[in-house]
């Protein structure tokens, strides 16, 4: 077999609509309340784009933010993958979008589907492109616009999700720091989380005149509740094992932001400490394929994710799907290492002077 290319994250990024809906301003909408809110989710505000942002413009920003972070030029990426359920239009992809937005025109592009999961599948198909030796710089962006598609009359999903885009460059090392990843999917579960109405089997059974039909998130809640609870363990031990980690030797995990509850009963299942998984669930709420990014990249600017670590990231969501990839994190941001080498020479200027 030929020898596998390494890969290792050099750079992280995200971004979030300006306009943030705290849980006072439900409170308006539907009859519900912050206490209810927070006990049961952990969610205390989220933000929602405005009318005339979109998912692309996100992602661009993401993979703007990410580009900067690892020191790279746009024309150095070869793919992009974007894992969103809510682009811009079916065609074309956002994937294409942003690299027109950033300018990456040696990049190939492509979305890819797997709900809340997405970015896990984006970044282990990322990963494929470089162990193979196709590409040597890949960024995987995941983006999410739920706000477009959530009935803001149904307190059972309108307090769950928030807007937002996170990223990741990949690129092709000699030690390899993408440790493993592991994919699940289960479509015999595809109606307990799904926004109908939205593709091609609308309008149903070729009827000439289209009827109005919503077209909001639907979802059976205690269901998807204990789907989850389930498979983020299962995803964390089974990676672990393709890795030949040992659960105990992991530093942190950045899980899929959908409920501070699932988090906690998955620590608890897997005998890790709560601090140990990364969450900034209260700030965001559940930005679906833009989560584990956006919670990555935020850690990593409040230095909460230190650089050498091993970690986990585990997703879950529509589909069925769940997953999860094992990696090492080393990378620096080169804007921060560009301003102390700046710092330091200005005093030798200075004596030249
Ligand atoms: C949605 C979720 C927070 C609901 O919490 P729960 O503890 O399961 O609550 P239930 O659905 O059993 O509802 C309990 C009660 O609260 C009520 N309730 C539901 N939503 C409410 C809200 N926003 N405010 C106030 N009360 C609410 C219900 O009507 C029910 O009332 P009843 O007992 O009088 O019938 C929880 O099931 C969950 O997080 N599920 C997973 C969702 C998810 O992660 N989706 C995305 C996956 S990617």
């Amino acid at each position: 077999m030929t020898a596998l290319m390494g890969a290792r994250i050099i750079g992280v990024g995200s971004a979030v609509p300006p306009h943030v809906v705290t849980n006072a301003d439900i409170e308006k909408l539907v009859d519900t309340s912050d206490e209810w809110i927070t006990a049961r989710t952990g969610i205390r505000q989220r933000h929602v784009v405005n009318e005339d942002e979109t998912a692309s413009e996100l992602a661009a920003e993401a993979a703007r933010d990410a580009i900067a972070f690892a020191g790279i030029h746009a024309e150095e990426i070869d793919l992009i993958i974007v894992a969103t359920s809510t682009p811009d239009n079916l065609y074309p992809s956002t994937a294409c979008m942003v690299q027109a937005h950033i300018g990456a025109r040696n990049a190939a592009a492509f979305d890819l589907e797997a709900a809340c999961t997405g970015i896990v599948y984006a970044l282990s198909t990322g990963y494929q492109f470089i162990a193979t030796g196709m590409y040597k710089t890949v960024l995987v962006l995941g983006v999410d616009v739920h706000s477009r598609f959530l009935d803001w009359e149904d307190r059972n999903t309108c307090i769950l999700f928030g807007d937002g885009a996170g990223a990741f460059v990949l690129q092709a090392t000699e030690e390899n720091e993408f440790l493993s990843s592991y994919l699940r999917a289960d479509g015999k579960g595809g109606h307990l989380l799904w926004i109908p109405n939205a593709g091609t089997a609308y309008p149903h059974q070729g009827v000439a005149q289209p009827r109005p039909t919503h077209r909001f998130l639907q979802m059976n809640g205690r269901a998807v509740y204990e789907f989850a609870v389930t498979a983020v363990p299962d995803a964390v031990r089974t990676v672990c094992q393709k890795a030949g980690i040992d659960i105990k030797d992991l530093d942190y995990i950045v899980p899929h932001q959908a409920n501070q509850r699932i988090i906690k009963a998955a620590a608890e299942r897997l005998g890790l400490r709560l601090e140990q998984f990364i969450t900034n669930i209260a700030e965001f709420g559940n930005t679906s394929a833009a989560s584990i990014p956006l919670a990555f990249t935020e850690a990593v600017k409040r230095d909460l994710l230190p650089a050498p670590s091993t970690l986990v990231m585990v997703g879950f969501g529509g589909g069925l799907t769940w997953g999860a990839a094992a990696v090492r994190w080393t990378a620096v941001d080169k804007r921060k290492s560009e301003t102390a080498i700046n710092k330091t020479q200005e005093p030798i200027s200075g004596i030249i002077e």
